[in-house]
């Protein structure tokens, strides 16, 4: 029997960081041994609320280098750039036809933007149009699951419509995608806010170990406890959260010690930032060589971007004959 077809894509704003290895990468990786996967660089997504593209090929460069050095192997999954599929835009105009505005503008993480940017009148048509883009994305590829985090639901469900709404007037063409919700473990920032680049409170996976120790040993720690000589609350502080994870084999002995203050907080970080380093050490091996390899991580895009435009264009077809244009 086929796999099913997963797909999910990321936008190149810059270098990946903890958050996304943990909420997005991990589970891409390991979803890659049950189905068919595709996983693609929204370039066009990222131009929603940008202009600056000076640097835009390095860090689709960049993002394609975290992705296969978190495991994302090319042998098994495709590997593309959304702006290399020119089936992208025409789809999206073809689905644009069928889409209500009034579905676009009640979307919430549009609002939540508008808002949070600032943007009231100016705001473009992309940004308003962005689940139609994305929705494409997903269709186009005949994708059954959409691995996202929960903060990207609004968007997967407007695409659900988009699709009802097309099948009921042209007939069962495009397949409706479900999400695939990922069991993430939650990773803040270090400064406790989601971890962001904007925020400047994320590491990265490509940091070096003296980075990774200069951010942690910047981390909040439980705030109710000023002084060494304080009980800590361990299940209050973010440094322990991120020990559940990368120092698990440990984590207890550090909520004990904690606990009754035989732990500083100094030393508690100082063993974060060592395992960390530890956990991120093979990745940054595989992204050392890719960074020589200039011509492979081309050639991985290039195979990546054919394989996705077979299906992209088989779909379109299929479309513009069902709409008999
Ligand atoms: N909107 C997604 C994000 O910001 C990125 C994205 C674009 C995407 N197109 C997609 C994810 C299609 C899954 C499927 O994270
Ligand atoms: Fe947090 Fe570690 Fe300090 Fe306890 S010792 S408060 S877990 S940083």
């Amino acid at each position: 029997m086929a796999k099913k077809k997963v797909l999910s894509g990321t936008r190149p704003t810059g270098p990946l960081h903890l958050g996304h290895l943990e909420g997005i990468l991990r589970n891409w990786a390991e979803l890659q041994d049950e189905y068919d996967c595709s996983y693609f660089i929204a370039d066009l997504h990222y131009l929603t609320d940008r202009s600056d593209t000076g640097r835009l090929q390095d860090y689709i460069r960049d993002v394609a280098i975290d992705l296969l050095s978190v495991g994302i192997d090319p042998q098994r999954s495709t590997l593309f750039v959304q702006s290399h599929i020119p089936e992208h835009y025409q789809l999206h105009l073809l689905l644009s036809m069928i889409t209500s505005v009034s579905w676009l503008e009640r979307c919430p993480i549009y609002k939540e933007q508008v808002k949070e940017l600032g943007l009231g009148e100016t705001v473009g048509y992309g940004m308003l149009g962005y689940p139609v883009l994305m929705a494409t994305d997903i269709v186009i590829h005949d994708a059954d699951y959409v691995p996202i985090g929960e903060d990207q639901l609004p968007h997967l469900e407007m695409a659900r419509e988009i699709v009802r709404r097309f099948n009921n007037t042209y007939g069962a063409v495009l397949i409706e995608p479900q999400a695939l919700l990922t069991p993430v473990k939650r990773l803040l920032g270090t400064d406790r806010r989601k971890m962001s680049k904007s925020y400047g409170n994320a590491i990265y996976l490509k940091d070096s170990p003296q980075q990774i120790r200069n951010m942690v040993a910047t981390m909040i720690t439980d705030p109710k406890r000023p002084r060494k000589e304080d009980v800590g609350h361990p299940e209050e502080c973010n440094v322990f959260s991120y020990h559940r994870i990368y120092n698990s084999a440990r984590n207890e002995g550090i909520a004990a010690d904690c606990k009754t203050a035989k732990l500083g907080c100094k030393e508690c970080k100082g063993e974060l930032a060592d395992a960390i380093i530890e956990e991120l050490a093979p990745i940054k091996a595989k992204r050392s060589k890719l960074e020589e390899d200039h011509d492979y991580v081309k050639d991985v895009l290039a195979t990546g971007d054919a394989r996705a435009r077979q299906v992209a264009s088989a779909t379109l077809k299929r479309v513009m004959t069902a709409m008999r244009l």
